[in-house]
């Protein structure tokens, strides 16, 4: 495991003002504006938003396998282990990639080959990332992770076909793990599964994490996901990060409209009524953002003022960030 950088006191993935763009048909789509998240080792990070706020882009950025045409990182900094990742040479990164950091991407199909072994999968990843030296046997080191996946070594010869859904993740998973990666991307890794299965591979996940005491960043949009697996919560909107703190004060405070919408209710403020219902409208154009709050047009408690300027973060009660210029007046109605 690489020693801890002694000359620096940030978390150990440490991401500042991320800022990156897509260029598509002559337009520019702004898929993050400016995100910072942080995470220690052993420790996991909820990124929990709707399809189309950025948190694949976020995930592909850490690794940098953006598309090189189309795509741009245009500011910020990812530290991980006191490195500034975005200034590292190519051929750094590359050693980085797949060793250091992993990333488990949502559909177990396209993951992996229809026409190689699932044991030969595990090995080759093994093989390819043995330091000078390591005498670790790739074939032995591919059984054991399909063992500690719950798949049994003796399958070690079959193809994806011959797995199930749930079962082929686990197998994404164990390529994944194979190389004790520091950090773990997992990329809504349990959506493609069905509900019970879910929950196992979920499970799965987690006590790797803490055998191996991994950082993961967990990449959702489910919150049933982060009550189940993540330490911290961070609720990303049309690329920023709206609200931001532990699982217990986002859970126990949920303070962003949005959030609040994201738990399945938000109230109307126009009927006195109780009645609850799921937040209305879409997400914006990502290549023409409202001025002001992003999510203002589809906010019950927007005013003039959330539509004037960008939005700063505010302190709530409990001492967790959200980005919302209303919330003394929400906490009164909601109080
Ligand atoms: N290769 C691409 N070219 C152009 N736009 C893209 C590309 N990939 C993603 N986007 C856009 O960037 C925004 C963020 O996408 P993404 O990071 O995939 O969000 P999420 O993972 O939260 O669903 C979306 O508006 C999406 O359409
Ligand atoms: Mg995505």
């Amino acid at each position: 495991m690489a020693e801890k950088n002694p000359n620096t006191d940030r978390p150990f993935l440490d991401i500042k003002d991320l800022v990156v763009e897509y260029v598509s048909d002559g337009e520019t789509v702004h898929a993050v504006n400016g995100v910072s998240l942080h995470l220690e080792r052993g420790k996991t990070l909820g990124l929990v938003g709707e399809t189309g706020a950025g948190k694949t882009t976020i995930a592909k950025s850490i690794l940098r396998i953006l598309p090189d045409v189309g795509a741009k990182i245009c500011g910020g900094e990812v530290h991980l282990d006191g490195e500034n990742l975005l200034e590292l040479p190519e051929v750094e990164m590359r050693k980085i990639r797949g060793n250091k950091i992993s990333m488990i991407f949502q559909d177990p199909m396209t993951a992996l080959n229809p026409v190689q072994t699932v044991g030969d999968q595990i090995a080759e990843v093994v093989r390819l990332h043995l330091e000078h030296g390591d005498r670790t046997d790739p074939v032995e080191r591919a059984k054991e992770m399909l063992e500690i996946v719950g798949i049994p070594a003796e399958r070690f010869s079959e193809y994806p076909h011959q797995f199930s859904g749930g079962m082929k993740q686990r197998v994404v998973i164990a390529i994944a793990l194979a190389c004790n990666p520091d950090l773990l991307l997992a990329d809504e890794p349990t959506t493609a599964l069905d509900v019970t299965i879910q929950a196992q591979v979920l499970d799965l996940i987690a006590d790797l994490r803490n055998k191996y005491n991994t950082a993961m960043l967990l990449i959702t949009h489910d919150m049933g996901v982060v009550a189940q697996v993540c330490d911290d919560v961070a609720v990303i909107y049309a690329g920023n990060i709206v609200e931001y703190g532990t699982k217990r004060q986002v859970f126990k405070h949920p303070t962003h409209p949005y959030t609040i919408g994201l738990f399945g209710a938000i109230p109307d403020m126009n009927e006195d009524e109780e009645w609850l219902h799921p937040i209305d409208g879409l997400p914006p154009d990502p290549t023409n953002l409202p001025q002001g709050c992003a999510f203002s047009p589809r906010c019950p408690y927007a005013t003039d003022e959330c539509r004037k300027e960008a939005i700063k973060v505010y302190r709530t009660a409990d001492g967790h960030d959200c980005r919302c210029c209303r919330i003394e007046a929400i906490a009164k109605k909601e109080g």
